[in-house]
C-alpha cells in the first residue's frame, strides 16, 4: 500500500504519489477552444483531491484536428492564458499536470481527413496530403512550446482511441502506399516525426508521454504484435513514460477480452494482460496503465506485480476528484460503476463534465 501513495519521479518531476487523472476532455470550452471558469474549477478540485499526475482532456493541436463540440485548444496563443491560469491553480495545490495533445483525423468535427480514403457509417472520408502532414507534426511541435509558455510541466502525445496517429498505425486505416503507410515502420512514422517535433520544442528533460492502444480490437487492425513494436521503439527513442490504453479504428466490443489478465487480482483491470507483454520490450520507460483499475487491492496489485509503474484512471476522477485522499484514508475502491453516462451521446460536447449517477 505504502508505494502507491509514496512520492514518485518522472523524468524531471516529481509527483506526490502513483496516481494518475487519465486524459478526460470536459466538453466545455468555449466556441474557439478557450477553458473556462468551471473546467479550471474542475482541475483545482482534482489537485486539492491529492493525485499525483494530472493529464488535460484532448487538445487539438491545430484547429482542422478539433474533434468535438467543447474541446479545448492549445492551437493558438490566444489560447494560452486560460491554460496557464489552469496550470497554475494545479500547482497552487501541489499537484503537477501534462498537456495531452490531439489531432482528431477521420474524428475530425468538420473536414474529416486521415490517413487515407475511409468510409465511416457509409460517409467517406478523405486521405491527408503530404503537406497536411508535415503541417500536422509542426503544428503539434507549436502546441508543446505553448504547453510549455503555459507553465505545463509535460506533455503526452495521444496515440491512442483511434485519432489520427492512431489511425496512422492501423494498417486496417491506413492504405497509403507511400513513406506514411505500407508496413510497421512507414505507418509509425507519424508518431515518431511528431514526437521528434515535441521534443525539439521542449527539450531534453521535459517528460513527454504517450498514450498508446494496446490493441485496436479490430479483426485487421493493430494488434498487441505491432504495439510491442512501436512501444519499443518510441521508448528507446527518449520518451518518459508510456500509458497502456486500448481501443481504435474497426474496434469490436467481443475483442476487448484478449488484453485481460485471467490474475484474480488483475482482472479487473482491462488490459493488464497486453500490459505485461509490452512491459518487457519498453522497460526502462516507465509504464501507466489504465481502463478499469477501481479497486486498491488491484492498484496494490499492479505495482507489486510489476505490471505498471503507475495507476491510471479517468471515470473513477470524475465520480470523486478526491479519490485519492479517499483511499489513503480506507475508502477500498472507487464507487464508480463504469456506466458511461458520462460519456453517453446524450452528453458528448454538450454539457459540462460530471457523474450522472446519483
Ligand atoms: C468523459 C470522458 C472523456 C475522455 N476524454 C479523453 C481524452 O480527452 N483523452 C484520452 O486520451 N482519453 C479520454 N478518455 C478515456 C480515458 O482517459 C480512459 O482511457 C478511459 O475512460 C478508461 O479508463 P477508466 O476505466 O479509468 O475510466 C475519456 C473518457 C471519458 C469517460
Amino acid at each position: 500500500m505504502a508505494l502507491l501513495f509514496e512520492p514518485f519521479k518522472i523524468g524531471s518531476i516529481m509527483i506526490r504519489n502513483r496516481f494518475i487523472r487519465s486524459a478526460t476532455t470536459s466538453y466545455w470550452s468555449t466556441k474557439r477552444g478557450i477553458v473556462r471558469a468551471e473546467i479550471i474549477d474542475l482541475y483545482r478540485r482534482l489537485a486539492k483531491g491529492g493525485v499525483g499526475l494530472i493529464i488535460t482532456g484532448h487538445l487539438y493541436v491545430k484547429d482542422s484536428g478539433k474533434a468535438h463540440v467543447g474541446m479545448a485548444g492549445i492551437s493558438n496563443d490566444y489560447h494560452v492564458p486560460k491554460l496557464k491560469e489552469l496550470a497554475h491553480e494545479v500547482h497552487k495545490n501541489d499537484g503537477k499536470i501534462v498537456a495531452q495533445l490531439n489531432y482528431g483525423g477521420l474524428h475530425n468535427l468538420v473536414d474529416k481527413a486521415g490517413p487515407s480514403e475511409y468510409v465511416v457509417d457509409g460517409s467517406k472520408r478523405r486521405g491527408l496530403s503530404t503537406e497536411e502532414i508535415h503541417d500536422i507534426i509542426e503544428a503539434f511541435g507549436e502546441a508543446a512550446e505553448r504547453a510549455m509558455a503555459a507553465g505545463f510541466d509535460g506533455v503526452q502525445i495521444h496515440g491512442a482511441h483511434g485519432y489520427l496517429i492512431s489511425q496512422f498505425l492501423s494498417r486496417l486505416a491506413n492504405r497509403r502506399t507511400d513513406k506514411w503507410g505500407g508496413n510497421l515502420e512507414n505507418r509509425m512514422r507519424l508518431l515518431f516525426e511528431v514526437y521528434d517535433a515535441v521534443r525539439a520544442r521542449v527539450g531534453g528533460s521535459v517528460p513527454v508521454l504517450l498514450k498508446i492502444n494496446c490493441d485496436d480490437f479490430s479483426p485487421t487492425g493493430f494488434t498487441i504484435k505491432d504495439s510491442i513494436e512501436v512501444a519499443k521503439a518510441i521508448c528507446k527513442r527518449g520518451l518518459q513514460a508510456i500509458e497502456i490504453s486500448g481501443g481504435g479504428i474497426g474496434r469490436q466490443e467481443d475483442l476487448r477480452v484478449r488484453a485481460r489478465s485471467l490474475d484474480q487480482e488483475l482482472y479487473e483491470a482491462s488490459f493488464a494482460g497486453h500490459a505485461i507483454k509490452m512491459r518487457k520490450a519498453t522497460q526502462p520507460t516507465l509504464m501507466a496503465l489504465v481502463n478499469g483499475i477501481r479497486s486498491l487491492e488491484c492498484m496494490e496489485a499492479i505495482i507489486n506485480k510489476d505490471v505498471a509503474d503507475l495507476i491510471s484512471m479517468s471515470r473513477p476522477f470524475i465520480r470523486e476528484p478526491d479519490l485519492v485522499k479517499r483511499l489513503k484514508a480506507g475508502q477500498e475502491a472507487s464507487t464508480c460503476t463504469s456506466c458511461n453516462l458520462c460519456i453517453s451521446k446524450e452528453v458528448f460536447g454538450k454539457m459540462m463534465l460530471r457523474c450522472h449517477l446519483g
